[in-house]
C-alpha cells in the first residue's frame, strides 16, 4: 500500500458510533469506506443515504468486503459481537481496527488473540480516549514528577443513550471506564495488580444495570489509583475524558479532561502538540501500523490487560469489595477460554501457551508473522 493511497475498509454496524466513523472517514486522508454492512440492511441503507455515500451495502461482510475490494475492516458493532465479526474478518483474510470493549469478557479477548496469531492479521483495538492533545501534554509532565503516589480519577456524567448500555448489567464500567483505565495505562506505564471496587445503581438512575462505581487499583510501582464514576449524575459533570489528579514525590498535576493540564512541580512544562485526536487518531495509527508492520498501542495482546481492571472491578463488586489479583484473573480466563472455543486450531493454540500472561507477553502483529511463516504460530 502507497502512503498516499486510501486504504478501502467496510464499517461493520450502521448504529449510533458507526455513523460516526463513517462521517470521519469521508473526510479522512488515510482511509474512506468502500462497503457498509449491518444485520439490519435498512439501517445501513439509510445511514448511508443520509451521509451521501456511493458504497457497497448488505448484511453479510464476507460477500461486502470481495464486492466492495475493500482491504480492511472497522468494527462498529455491538459489544457482544465483536468477537463473531472480527473472527469472520480474520480469517477472510482481512485485518480489523475494533471498538471498545473488545469482548464482554477477559477469556474472549484471549481467544481472539490467539485467532489474530493463527491469521497473522493485525486486529487493533480502538481506545480512542487515548488519542487527545492535552492527554500527551499531561502524560509529559506526569513522567516529570518522579515516582507516583497516587492517581486519581473522576467521571460524572448525565448520560442518556436509549440501546444496549442501558439494558447491561454494567454500563459504567463495561462501556465507559473501559476508556479511562486504559487511558491510566497509556498515561503512567505503570501496569495494575489488583483492585478492590465497590458498584451501585443510584436509585433515580433510568440504567437498569450499575451506573455508578468506586474502584481502587494497585499499580506495579505500588502507586494506587482511585477512580470513581457515575453515569447518571444530573449536575457538575466532568469531561467525557474524567477529571485527573497525580500526586507524585516531586509535585502534582491534574488535567481537566479537555483543554487544562497544571502542574505545580518544579520545572514543569505543559507543551501540547497537535495531533488527530478520538477515533480519527486510532484510525490514523492502524493504518500507519499495517504500512510498516508495526505494533500498535492497542494490538490485540495490549488490550487485555485493560479488559481485566474492567472485569476484576466487576468480580471484585460481586464478591462485596474483596481484593481480585489480576494475574489470577487472567490465568483463569485462559481455562475458561479453552473451555469455550469450538474451533480447533484457536483451543490448541491457547492450550499451548504456558500460561495467560506469557500468552499475552509478546505484541502479535509483526513478530507472530514471522513465526507463522516459519510454520510455528508461537
Ligand atoms: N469510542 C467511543 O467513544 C465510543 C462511543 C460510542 C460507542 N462506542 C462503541 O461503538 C460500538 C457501537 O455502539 P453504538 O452506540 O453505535 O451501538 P448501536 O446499537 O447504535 O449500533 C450497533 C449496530 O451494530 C449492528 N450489529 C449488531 N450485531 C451485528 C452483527 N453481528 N453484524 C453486523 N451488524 C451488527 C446493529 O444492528 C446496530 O445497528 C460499541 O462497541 C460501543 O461501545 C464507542
Amino acid at each position: 500500500m502507497s502512503d498516499r493511497e486510501r486504504l478501502p475498509v467496510v464499517v461493520v454496524g450502521a448504529g449510533a458510533m458507526g455513523g460516526e466513523w463513517l462521517r470521519m472517514l469521508a473526510r479522512s486522508p488515510h482511509a474512506e469506506t468502500v462497503g457498509v454492512v449491518d444485520l439490519d440492511v435498512d439501517l445501513a441503507r439509510a445511514t448511508v443515504a443520509k451521509i451521501g455515500l456511493d458504497v457497497v451495502v448488505g448484511s453479510s461482510l464476507s460477500d461486502v468486503a470481495k464486492a466492495s475490494g475493500a482491504r480492511a475492516v472497522v468494527n462498529v458493532t455491538v459489544p457482544q459481537a465483536h468477537r463473531v465479526v472480527n473472527e469472520e474478518a480474520l480469517r477472510a483474510g482481512y485485518p480489523v481496527l475494533c471498538e471498545k470493549p473488545l469482548a464482554p469478557t477477559v477469556a474472549e479477548a484471549l481467544r481472539q488473540v490467539a485467532l489474530a496469531d493463527l491469521t497473522g492479521q493485525l486486529l487493533m483495538v480502538s481506545q480512542s480516549r487515548r488519542y487527545f492533545d492535552h492527554l500527551a501534554a499531561f502524560r509529559g509532565v506526569a513522567g516529570g514528577l518522579g515516582p507516583l503516589g497516587v492517581v486519581h480519577a473522576q467521571f460524572f456524567h448525565e448520560d442518556h443513550e436509549p440501546g444496549f448500555r442501558e439494558q447491561m448489567a454494567h454500563p459504567l464500567l463495561v462501556d465507559m471506564s473501559v476508556h479511562h483505565f486504559d487511558m491510566l495505562r497509556y498515561l503512567t506505564d505503570d501496569e495494575p495488580v489488583s483492585v478492590r471496587c465497590d458498584s451501585w445503581n443510584p436509585s433515580w438512575s433510568w440504567f437498569a444495570g450499575h451506573a455508578a462505581a468506586t474502584a481502587t487499583f494497585e499499580l506495579s510501582s505500588g502507586a494506587r489509583f482511585v477512580y470513581q464514576g457515575s453515569r447518571a449524575t444530573p449536575g457538575l459533570q466532568t469531561s467525557w475524558n474524567g477529571d485527573w489528579h497525580i500526586y507524585a514525590e516531586r509535585g502534582a498535576a491534574h488535567w481537566d479532561g479537555d483543554d487544562v493540564v497544571e502542574s505545580d512541580a518544579a520545572g514543569a512544562s505543559v507543551e501540547v502538540t497537535s495531533a488527530s485526536e478520538g477515533i480519527e487518531g486510532s484510525l490514523e495509527e492502524f493504518v500507519a501500523s499495517l504500512r510498516a508492520g508495526a505494533t500498535p498501542q492497542n494490538e490485540v495482546r495490549t488490550n487485555v490487560l485493560t479488559l481485566a481492571m474492567v472485569e476484576g472491578a466487576i468480580r471484585s463488586s460481586d464478591r462485596g469489595g474483596e481484593k481480585v489479583v489480576l494475574a489470577e484473573l487472567l490465568e483463569e480466563s485462559l481455562v475458561q477460554a479453552i473451555a469455550d472455543e469450538q474451533r480447533d486450531d484457536v483451543r490448541e493454540l491457547l492450550r499451548s501457551w504456558s500460561s495467560a500472561a506469557d500468552g499475552i507477553r509478546t505484541p502479535a502483529w509483526g513478530s507472530s508473522r514471522a513465526a507463522i511463516a516459519s510454520g510455528g504460530a508461537r
